[in-house]
């Protein structure tokens, strides 16, 4: 009788696809899945009697800031709890390489610390750290623009020179070469804003000869959001790019209610390329402070500042009020800061999240210290409150979102689905308990309902529990096979 490692038997399986869940054993030899099928025939060291839970492909998280979090604290506790097995760092234009500094990071590029955690020149040499770290999951990274204008520009309010953009783009190709995914934009930010389309349509282009994706945190998501949209869409037509709109919302109370408009934008985009997005189940942002979102009708938390420390969770509106000044003032005496933004209506929340386009991204920041809940819950809060209560889609649905879609669109090979000589990533989850337990007042708390999770095969958390034993690998970018004209809901 042939020998696998681990057998996992009778699970209910959903196998990432979107095809509906089967009954089935998953075998494990190495770091593959060796088998999938009902009653295989095979001696394991292993045997996980699964009756009744469901084995997925671990999730991936494809918006994360884990960039240095990743080798600072490679159990990845935040993530791995939720059942995710890789995450995609370097959004919203800001990565951890390749960078070299000449000051403090500008913002938002503080989010992934001060300029002590830039350690990486090049992207040759994270990807080095990351294998040292040798972190839970799985990193996959995109090359920030922010990141590169850093590099190369003495200030960041202006349009980059010609030559900036030789320097920039001779940067990227080193960065892919060495498996980056694409390039990332932040252009809602004032480092990045400047940045005219003509700067990101000379970027974009070497990613059409890689095979690379272009994602962006738009220039804007409130009023204007329909033409950051047209410009996103037009980066990825004229370089024959793919494009992934991040955390794709509807900003600002004025902006409520536009979910609708939106997802037909995108629908028509759709038609004619290849664009996508992300999305995070919460009807509340978080980021830096910043002026241009501060509005009295929204409830705004300070989640750190440097300043002022000690109003560390305190609402910006009862500082301000301590303080006798306007909110707008407050935030400027708090700066540099971090909040957390109750900008958004559920309902439209809703609908995006609902969309066939959407992946789920938890946009997490790790390095804040009272983080935004999305952090630790995000994934089982897709699946046990909008799938399991709500019921705005079925589990293999939701689970797709997570994986088989994420990892086609990426270009994350044999990653994403459960099928013979994938790696084996894997979640084992009871569907009837998966649920967040991490709320906006008490945000640093794992999910219940994660049972079991392997990365590359090994098993790093089983019974709720970390086992201490660290699988994670750098993922380099795979062959793109998210074609023209060929729809993008994955492989069905
Ligand atoms: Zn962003
Ligand atoms: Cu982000």
């Amino acid at each position: 009788m042939e020998r696998c490692d681990t057998i996992v038997r009778d699970a209910t399986v959903l196998d990432g696809s979107g095809g509906e869940a089967e009954s089935q054993d998953v075998a494990i030899l190495g770091d593959r899945i060796c088998a999938v099928g009902p009653d295989l025939d095979l001696r394991a060291k292993t045997t996980i009697e699964a009756r009744g839970l469901c084995l997925a492909p671990g999730f991936i998280d494809t918006h994360t800031h884990d960039d240095t979090f990743a080798i600072r604290d490679p159990r990845m506790l935040p993530k791995l709890t939720q059942g995710v097995t890789t995450v995609i760092v370097g959004n919203c234009g800001i990565s951890a390489a390749p960078v070299r500094l000449r000051a403090e990071p500008p913002d938002p590029m503080n989010l992934l610390g001060d300029a002590s955690a830039f350690n990486y020149p090049t992207f040759a040499s994270y990807v080095e750290a990351v294998g040292q770290a040798r972190p839970a999951v799985n990193v996959a990274a995109l090359a920030g623009h922010t990141a590169l204008r850093a590099n190369h520009m003495d200030r960041l309010d202006r349009p980059a020179t010609a030559g900036e953009i030789a320097e920039m783009r001779s940067q990227l190709g080193e960065a892919l070469d060495h498996g980056a995914l694409g390039l990332s934009s932040g252009l809602a930010y004032a480092s990045a804003r400047a940045a005219p389309v003509e700067e990101l349509l000379a970027l974009a282009e070497p990613l059409r000869y890689a095979g690379g994706i272009y994602t962006t945190h738009m220039r804007t998501e409130a009023a204007l959001i329909l033409d950051a949209m047209k410009e996103a869409a037009e980066i990825g037509r004229l370089s024959g790019v793919p494009v992934i709109i991040s955390h794709l919302k509807c900003s600002g109370v004025d902006n409520w209610g536009r979910s609708a408009e939106i997802l037909d934008a995108l629908d028509t985009l759709r038609s004619h390329q290849r664009i996508a997005c992300d999305c995070y189940p919460y009807a509340a942002s978080s980021s830096t402070l910043d002026l241009l979102q501060v509005d009295e009708r929204v409830t705004i938390t300070i989640t750190w500042s440097t300043p002022h420390a000690d109003f560390a969770g305190w609402t910006l509106k009862k500082i301000a009020a301590h303080w006798g000044v306007t909110q707008r003032e407050a935030a400027k005496r708090l700066q540099p800061a971090g909040a957390i933004y109750h900008s958004m209506s559920e309902q439209d929340m809703r609908r995006i999240l609902r969309h066939p386009a959407t992946m789920i991204g938890s946009d997490g920041l790790p390095n804040d210290p009272l983080p935004h809940p999305r952090l630790w819950g995000t994934f089982p809060r897709v699946l046990g409150r909008y799938s399991r209560e709500e019921k705005m889609f079925s589990f293999a649905g939701a689970v797709h979102k997570m994986t088989g879609m994420p990892a086609h669109r990426f270009a994350l090979e044999k990653r994403g689905l459960v099928k013979e000589d994938y790696y084996a990533d894997l979640v084992l989850f009871d569907a009837d308990r998966v649920i967040d337990t991490a709320t906006f007042s008490d945000s640093v708390r794992r999910a219940d309902g994660i049972l079991h999770v392997w990365v590359n095969g090994v098993l790093s958390y089983a019974a709720g529990s970390a086992t201490g034993d660290r699988g994670g690998r750098f993922v380099a970018r795979g062959k793109q096979t998210w074609l023209d004209h060929q729809g993008d809901e994955g492989r069905r």
